[in-house]
């Protein structure tokens, strides 16, 4: 039985090499239950790696993850769904022809779904299940104020909005844990902002716990309560966001990067 420290996410030595690209090397981090924790740092650092290994897109080179106090290093990402993580990805993964509803429902369908045969044959108690789930996807809409859109097709919504429906689709399996990577990609600083009060609201709210990779800073630093910083796939710092403003090997690493600029 792996020791927790009462952690949600446990992540320890955690090492992940692609060929000769060792894109993580001994990333160790905690997440404890209820809090909206960071992971930051510069492109290529293995931020996305780092969410691949966590919800079992990839399996660790070595290392391992402990999730509400299981074992679950090298588990298929379904196994983790149903034990409570929910992701959305950096780059927008929906199904563009469909409308919103319809792909807030397939991540409810994936978590608890009345099952393929009971909902070919029509059974009753599939369509009960079918109404809970639109109802649940419904809610999620709600909530990121998409609810009006419900029925638009995806490839017809501003590209702020089709990033909210994967939002939405990974808070309709009411996560114990919701990794969201890089969830403003591509939004402008006002859309931005608002999903930021948004993350910040859900998390006291729902008391929801988050992982956030994120690139803006100001966001980050306005709405996180703890940090863990990597660099070149190696652990840099972790702490308040206070803490890390002030830490001296991320001043070093943002100065160095500055001069390797200038120097450019
Ligand atoms: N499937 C893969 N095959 C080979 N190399 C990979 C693969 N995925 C990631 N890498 C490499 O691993 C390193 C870390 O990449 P990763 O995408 O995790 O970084 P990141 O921190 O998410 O960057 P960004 O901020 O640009 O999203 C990079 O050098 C990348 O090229
Ligand atoms: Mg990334």
């Amino acid at each position: 039985m792996p020791s927790d420290n009462g952690a949600l996410l446990s992540v320890r030595q955690l090492n992940k090499s692609f060929g000769g690209i060792k894109a993580l090397s001994g990333v160790d981090f905690e997440i404890p239950q209820g809090v909206l924790a960071g992971l930051i740092g510069p492109n290529g650092s293995g931020k996305t790696t780092a969410f691949n290994l966590v919800t079992g897109v990839l399996k660790p080179t070595s290392g391992q993850i402990v999730f509400r106090a299981v074992d679950v290093t090298g588990n298929a990402p379904e196994r983790n769904a149903e034990l409570g993580m929910a992701r959305t990805f950096q780059n927008i993964r929906l199904f563009r022809d469909l409308p919103v509803i319809d792909n807030v429902m397939v991540g409810l369908h994936m978590r608890n779904g009345p099952g393929f045969w009971s909902t070919v044959l029509g059974l009753p108690r599939a369509s009960i299940a079918e109404r809970n789930i639109r109802k649940e996807a419904l809610e999620a809409l709600e909530v990121l104020g998409l609810a009006d859109k419900a029925h638009q097709i995806v490839a017809n919504l501003p590209y702020g909005d089709q990033r909210k429906v994967e939002f939405a689709r990974a808070l309709a399996t009411k996560p114990q844990l919701l990794l969201l990577d890089e969830p403003t990609a591509g939004m402008n600083p006002q859309e931005t902002a608002d999903l930021g009060k948004t993350i910040s609201k859900l998390h006291k709210d729902l008391s929801l716990t988050v992982l956030l990779v994120e690139h803006d800073m100001k966001m980050v630093m306005g709405i996180c309560e703890e940090l863990t910083v990597i660099n070149q796939g190696k652990m840099l710092a972790s702490g308040t966001p206070q803490e890390i403003q002030n830490n001296s090997a991320v001043i070093d690493a943002y100065l160095g990067r500055r001069r390797e600029k200038h120097d450019a």
